[in-house]
């Protein structure tokens, strides 16, 4: 079986180790989380003075920015008509000037920097590959080139296989997105900025000073900014406005060469670009994203992925390509929600990126830096965290939002039984009802059972197990957890609840799984 963890920033770029937090400590300003946002925002507030410390609950880059595929573009996830249906024309603009400055920015810091992470202009083209698309892509050449985007309808897309009309964006980029981050992250360290790594925040009092407890110590600052890709502060509030998906990676060495970024218009729909790491030429291809725990087996997306890829490039994947998954956080209304968070007065959030974070999430630290220093963003208003757009985004509201009550309900159906234990497979989860009670049990690779609260703690649903990534993902507002609870995605901030696996005591595991597979148990409590 291929390895499905392995993206190919992990395996192309150092991974440096910084200090967990050892006590309490005071700074200007507090980040929560080492993602392109986090370090970022703690770059832009360093050089406009203030000592930054970046609280990290694992290492930095390995979130999601650690799995992104890096198209830097002005072409978004949500199209420019619907944008400028919802933002109004003026709204559509800003967005792309928004985009643009990310972009700007990231050039201006790989410059000032000298950052060795192959920063390159290339164009990028949104191409039709079924006849009812076109006009979708003509009506969109026509709302990008009104938001004052450059792009112009081709004939022609330079890719291996047959399309019928692409939109050409100019001047679009793209980079190793670790490198990138290692060198930003070092950089701040140099100039005197502090980042603690396995340091967990667990809590953030608003105030003046803020206190950010973690399992650690407590960090006192004037300002606090939750940059770790949802907001774990904002407890329920701004996660009824929020969609967590998976979305799916694969990077292979091949002949194909053409230097650019590339999204076709599909349902669930696919993106590709090159990489080049010293005199190797990656073409990396993503895309089948689904609601984060909806997919009960998680290797159907790569093998879909796989499928796409032989069918277009004529490639047959290999066990030795990279693979990986990753998170995308979907807003209500298609633009990210930046600023200070709701009932907060030195509290500052930045999430909801769809799969344009490299973009949004530097532009999300453009915005907040201004912000703590007591600098007007233009785009402050356009990305305002507590805006309430029930017009433009009631309908994607009710769409995304509904899941929640219907995990909950859905999460009281009965569960199987105990005759799936003795199936349970080394190195799986699933959850169980074992003489009345629901649990998380997982085999590890000896055989040797464990069990936990299989109930998310950030607001209670069902957590599912993810074959792939091995771990626990709720599918509510995408928390996950690994085999033993702890977690690797918020906005839960406690590890899921271990429990004692429903035996006598002295009794093997083997013997109870005799009786459960017999049936010798009692059936699921209602
Ligand atoms: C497969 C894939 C492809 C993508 N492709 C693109 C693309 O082509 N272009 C694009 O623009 N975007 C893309 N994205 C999206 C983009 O990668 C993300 O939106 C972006 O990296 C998010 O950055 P971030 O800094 O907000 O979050 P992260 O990089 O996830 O950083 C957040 C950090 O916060 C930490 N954290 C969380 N909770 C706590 C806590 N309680 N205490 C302390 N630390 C905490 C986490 O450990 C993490 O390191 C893609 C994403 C995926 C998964
Ligand atoms: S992530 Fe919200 S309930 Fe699990």
């Amino acid at each position: 079986m291929p390895n499905y963890t392995n993206s190919l920033w992990s395996e192309t770029a150092p991974t440096p180790r910084y200090p967990a937090l050892a006590g309490d400590v005071t700074y200007d300003v507090a980040v929560i989380g080492g993602g392109i946002t986090g370090i970022s925002t703690a770059c832009l507030l360093q050089q406009a003075g203030r000592r930054v410390a970046v609280i990290e609950a694992r290492r930095i880059g390995k979130g999601e920015t650690g799995k992104t595929t890096a198209h830097l573009t002005a072409a978004l996830d949500t199209r420019y008509h619907v944008l400028a249906s919802r933002f109004g024309a003026d709204g559509a603009r800003l967005v792309a000037d928004g985009q643009r400055a990310a972009i700007d920015r990231i050039g201006r810091f790989v410059d000032e920097l000298k950052i060795g992470c192959d920063f390159r202009r290339v164009p990028g083209f949104l191409y039709a590959e079924r006849p009812e698309e076109k006009d979708e892509l003509l009506r969109e050449a026509e709302a990008a080139r009104r938001a004052g985007v450059t792009a112009a309808v081709k004939s022609a897309v330079p890719l291996p296989f047959p399309t019928l009309l692409g939109l050409r964006f100019e001047d679009q980029a793209t980079f190793h997105p670790r490198l990138y981050l290692q060198a930003l992250a070092e950089a701040f360290v140099a100039a005197g900025g502090a980042i603690h790594e396995e340091t967990q925040v667990v809590d953030v009092q608003d105030g003046d000073p803020c206190r950010m407890i973690t399992d650690r110590g407590v960090v006192t600052a004037a300002a606090v900014i939750v940059a770790a890709h949802v907001p774990i502060t904002n407890r329920f509030l701004l996660h009824t406005q929020l969609a967590a998906y998976r979305t799916y990676g694969i990077s292979m060495e091949m002949p194909f060469a053409t230097d650019g970024l590339f999204w076709d218009m599909g349902d669930p729909y696919h993106y590709a670009r090159l990489q080049r790491i010293a005199d190797r030429t990656y073409v990396i291809v993503g895309g089948e994203d689904h609601k984060v725990g909806e997919e009960d087996d998680t290797t159907i997306p790569f093998e879909r992925l796989e499928a796409y890829v032989r069918a277009r490039y004529r490639y047959e994947p290999a066990a030795t390509d990279y693979r990986w998954s990753g998170q995308i956080i979907e807003s209500a209304d298609g633009l990210p929600y930046v600023g200070r968070n709701s009932l907060s007065s030195h509290v500052f959030v930045a999430t909801g990126y769809g799969g344009n974070g490299m973009t949004n999430g530097t532009l999300a630290a453009m915005v907040l830096a201004d912000e703590v220093c007591g600098r007007r963003s233009r785009f402050r208003e356009l990305l305002d965290a507590t805006r309430i757009k029930p017009l433009a985004a009631a309908k994607a509201f009710v769409a995304e939002n509904v899941d929640y009550p219907k995990h909950l309900l859905k999460d009281r159906l009965p569960l199987p039984g105990a005759a799936e234990l003795a199936r349970l497979a080394p190195g799986e989860g699933e959850v169980l009802s074992l003489r009345g009670q629901r649990l998380a049990v997982y085999r590890n690779a000896n055989g040797e059972l464990s069990a936990l609260s299989p109930v998310c703690t950030h607001l209670g649903c069902l957590v599912h197990w993810n074959t792939t990534e091995k771990s626990w993902d709720c599918p509510c507002h995408g928390s996950r957890f690994d085999p033993h609870g702890r977690i690797l995605n918020g906005p839960a901030v406690t590890p899921l609840e271990a429990k004692p696996l429903p035996f006598e005591q002295g009794e093997t595991s083997q013997r109870a799984e005799a009786e459960a597979a017999r049936g010798d148990v009692e059936p699921p409590r209602r």
